[in-house]
């Protein structure tokens, strides 16, 4: 049975302050991570939730964030044109990405162009390899989201992916539109120095609280209950998701 780790839970009154506070604590990890590295790695997350963090980070937090040595991925992707609404990269193209001075070279989208997504996959695992050479694939911070039923990333319950100890990059199904997925593997999202989970919303109560109770099958029943960063694992959480049982 697949350990918990505790999360440094940070609970806000509503889905404004809780992005406001995401915001914060990403632009200080990225200081911190440049001032010790002299660059940051960052996995973006997809699905509704990071829109208004993303025009956040943009907007208001901008100046505080050391964008020139910032390095992009994503930890997952919907198997769909990046022109399409429903692609992650369109997403954070249109509310970060055309707003921010990152160098052009250092954003890495997930492709979506290849036939096969099996290819797409070898070809973005190919791509993290490169970058980062010789170590696994260390992200300083992984953004990530949860599902109603748990899930993160486009790592779903029962899915073979969560299964995928070899691969850091999966093609997977989702039980949501669109079904064709690429996703990071656990392997690869559990090196991420730091997780932040952005998790909003009433219809995830049940997933979130059974995770926080750590009851001995949500391990095994949510995903987003297997990510262990190596140094911390912050979930921000509004009081939508977290529900009344839990009195935080
Ligand atoms: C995706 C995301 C996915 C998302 C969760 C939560 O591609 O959909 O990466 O893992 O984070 O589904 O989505 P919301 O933020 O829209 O609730």
């Amino acid at each position: 049975m697949d350990k918990i780790m505790k999360p440094d839970l940070r609970i806000y009154p509503d889905p404004e302050a809780l992005n406001r506070a995401a915001a914060e604590e990403i632009a200080h990890l990225a200081r911190v991570a440049v001032a010790e590295r002299g660059l940051v790695t960052v996995a973006l997350s997809g699905g509704r939730t990071p829109c208004r963090l993303y025009r956040l980070l943009a907007a208001e937090y901008r100046d505080g964030i050391p964008w020139p040595q910032m390095h992009l991925f994503w930890g997952d992707e919907r198997y769909v044109p990046p022109t399409d609404p429903q692609s992650n990269y369109c997403l954070a193209r249109e509310s970060l990405l055309d707003r921010v001075p990152i160098p052009v070279e250092y954003v890495h989208p997930m492709p979506t162009h290849f036939p096969n997504a099996e290819d797409a996959a070898r070809d973005y695992e190919a791509t993290l390899r490169a970058y980062f050479a010789g170590s696994g694939p260390t992200f300083d911070l992984i953004l990530l989201g949860m599902g109603a039923e748990g899930h993160t990333a486009s790592l779903f319950p029962g899915s073979p992916a969560l299964a995928e100890h070899e691969h850091w990059v999966v093609a997977a199904q989702a039980p949501a539109q669109p079904p064709l997925r690429l996703s990071l593997t656990l392997p690869a999202i559990n090196r991420a120095r730091n997780a932040v989970f952005l998790i909003s919303g009433s219809e995830k109560v049940k997933a979130v609280q059974s995770i926080l109770k750590n009851t001995g099958q949500a391990a095994t029943r949510y995903p987003a209950a297997l990510v262990h960063p190596q140094e911390r694992l912050i979930w921000f959480v509004d009081r939508d998701a977290l529900g009344s049982a839990t009195n935080k």
